[in-house]
């Protein structure tokens, strides 16, 4: 019954997020209608309307590949749907491919040749304000140009390729917030996603620098995410601090063909696990 992975676009966006939302994810119509307008994504239709699997890649020029949205229908499991959807997305991609996996999509990817090359814990919580937290050397705003410019060219600087098309996206969503460091090489983003407040990416220098920005990111919002790689010890032990527990982990895998690939200390968070 699996029909042909076909492309696709903005005008799939009800679809995804049916299907988004039956598997548990939410709708999180922010994150779909940004990959689907501004990166690669795939479904497979189902003949009386609606998709039954999705998957998405979001390529970066000069950094890795992304893949995310994987999704299946809970009554079209174990027929090889997802893995078909997999290796369709990874024959798109011309360098490493990552993704970011659940317990469910683990095994799927390793049986493809993925290892897991760090390790992210998924910080979720309402964010206790810190008066203490200097932010004086940080300008929050919703988007400016050169704001999202000198983010996207640190993010690019830490490995992250040219993201400057997404990050320009998620920056112009309602209630998005960039924040740049005065003093220091860091910056970061904020946006709203099914009514929690994300925050990532953040880039900087020191583990001080990447805490006063998650701080001044996060001032004054209620619920927050924030994911964090076990290197950045002083990050997640600020969140744990700050009333964001952490409430999972999740491989960071990367395709064996991608050897060389590690993450760089200077990207302290994701901006979301489909988007790196
Ligand atoms: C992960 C997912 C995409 C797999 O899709 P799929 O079409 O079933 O994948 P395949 O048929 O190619 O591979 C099947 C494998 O998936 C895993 N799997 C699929 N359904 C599962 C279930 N209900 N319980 C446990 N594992 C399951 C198993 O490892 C299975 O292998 P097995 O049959 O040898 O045990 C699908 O289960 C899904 O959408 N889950 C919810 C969303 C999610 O977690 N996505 C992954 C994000 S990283």
């Amino acid at each position: 019954m699996a029909g042909a992975i076909r492309r696709l676009g903005i005008d799939d966006l009800p679809a995804f997020e049916a299907l988004s939302e039956s598997r548990g994810w939410g709708r999180t119509s922010v994150k779909w209608s940004i990959v689907l307008r501004h990166a690669l994504a795939w479904g497979i239709d189902r003949p009386d309307g609606g998709l039954v699997g999705t998957v998405t890649l979001c390529a970066y020029r000069g950094g890795p590949a992304v893949l995310g949205g994987m999704l299946v229908a809970a009554d079209c499991e174990r027929q090889g749907l997802g893995s078909r959807l997999v290796q369709h997305a990874v024959a798109h991609a011309d360098g490493p491919v990552l993704l970011y996996a659940t317990a469910f999509g683990e095994p799927v990817y390793r049986r493809l040749g993925f290892v897991t090359a760090e390790t992210m814990h998924v910080h979720i919580g309402t964010y206790a304000d810190n008066a203490a937290l200097h932010h004086g050397d940080i300008t929050v705003e919703s988007a400016r140009p050169g704001d999202v410019a000198h983010l996207a060219a640190l993010d690019r600087a830490a490995g992250s390729g040219d993201r400057e098309v997404v990050l320009t996206a998620l920056a112009a969503t309602a209630g998005a917030r960039v924040a740049i460091h005065s003093r220091s090489d860091a910056a970061g983003l904020a946006y709203w996603s099914d009514g929690v407040l994300m925050v990532g990416p953040i880039i900087a220098e020191s583990d001080s620098a990447a805490i006063e920005i998650a701080g001044a990111l996060a001032a004054g919002s209620s619920r927050c995410r924030l994911d964090a790689s076990t290197t950045q010890v002083a990050l997640r032990e600020w969140c744990r601090g700050s009333g964001l527990d952490e409430v999972r982990t999740a491989p960071g895998m990367a395709l064996a063909a991608a050897t060389g690939w590690a993450p760089d200390t200077r990207r302290r968070t994701l901006a979301s696990q489909g988007f790196g």
